[in-house]
């Protein structure tokens, strides 16, 4: 059987891009071999952020940096948990930005975490300009998500025939009825018209899923329609907001920082943080109209 995933990106992109996308996705089968062995172990040591870094945030973030880099088609690896960018040959095509462990607090409680993965060509930019983006989600089974601008598509990872990852929904769409919320934070963090707004969304039929693991939220987005939110700017801007907004944006939702689309924001630094809101069109466009 032709490798699906392999194929669906040579299809959309090209074939260094899907070699690339390939080998992240490969990756899946290690990172979960590891999580019994290694879930819970307090690294020791912080991350640039300053949060405690798990022994599973440093072992998958040096794992995937290897993969990428050995693929040669990775000039650097910027990553949540590395004081300075991986680098691999210098002139090879792609820029990668990623948060290894996505949800890494929800590990010990053996809830959902993910992979998100950014790519841009030669150089970092806006979120508009990067040339893929990707996220894979450890839950009960390992389901891949990757826009490379031709629309969002899911896959799923076959194990029991070692057939790899097999399509299971192309051209994902918002759903505009009956969606989920999740916000992240504290209420007291967010200023008096976003608790009125948030307030009014279950008499409005939304309901409340969070599971404190970006992945698995935004996931249960892309899947139900509805909003993800941090108010608070906790999140990072290039190894989480950028990416996720290239994904919701292309089935069909939006973003926003709460002035402007996560796409166009040009952080101050590599590491900036920003507050995200990510779901369906209308509800991003009343969070940017209640700002201005
Ligand atoms: P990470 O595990 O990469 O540090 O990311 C955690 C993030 C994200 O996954 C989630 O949306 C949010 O932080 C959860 O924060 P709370 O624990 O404050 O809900
Ligand atoms: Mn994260
Ligand atoms: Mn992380």
């Amino acid at each position: 059987m032709p490798d699906q995933l392999l194929d669906h990106v040579a299809a959309d992109a090209n074939a260094e891009l899907a070699k690339v996308i390939d080998a992240i996705a490969k990756a899946s089968i290690d990172i979960r071999l590891e999580f019994p062995y290694r879930m819970g172990i307090v690294e020791g040591g912080e991350n640039k952020y300053g949060e405690q870094q798990l022994k599973l945030d440093a072992w998958t973030n040096e794992f995937l940096c290897d993969r990428m880099i050995e693929t040669n088609l990775v000039k650097a690896v910027y990553s949540e948990e590395l004081e300075q960018p991986e680098t691999g040959l210098p002139d090879a095509p792609y820029i990668i930005c990623m948060d290894p462990l996505d949800g890494s607090s929800n590990v010990k409680s053996n809830n959902s975490c993910g992979t998100i993965v950014s790519i841009y060509k030669n150089e970092l930019g806006r979120g508009s300009e990067q040339v893929a983006a990707l996220f894979k989600l450890y839950g009960p089974v390992t389901t891949l998500a990757y826009t490379v601008g031709k629309g969002t598509h899911q896959f799923i990872q076959q194990l029991k025939h070692d057939i790899g990852f097999v399509i299971s929904q192309e051209n994902m769409t918002l759903s505009a009825t009956g969606g989920i919320y999740g916000i992240g934070g504290k209420k007291e963090e967010w200023n008096p018209k976003l608790r009125t707004f948030v307030e009014g969304l279950e008499p409005r039929g939304y309901k409340l899923r969070y599971s404190g693991s970006m992945v698995g939220d935004v996931n249960q987005v892309l899947h139900y329609g509805g909003l993800f939110a941090y108010p608070k700017p906790k999140l990072r801007l290039n190894y989480e907001a950028k990416p996720m907004a290239f994904l919701i944006e292309q089935a069909g939702g939006a973003s926003t920082n709460g002035v402007q689309s996560l796409m166009e924001v040009l952080g101050d630094s590599v590491d900036a943080r920003t507050p995200v809101f990510l779901g369906n069109k209308d509800l991003i466009k009343e969070i940017e109209k209640m700002n201005r």
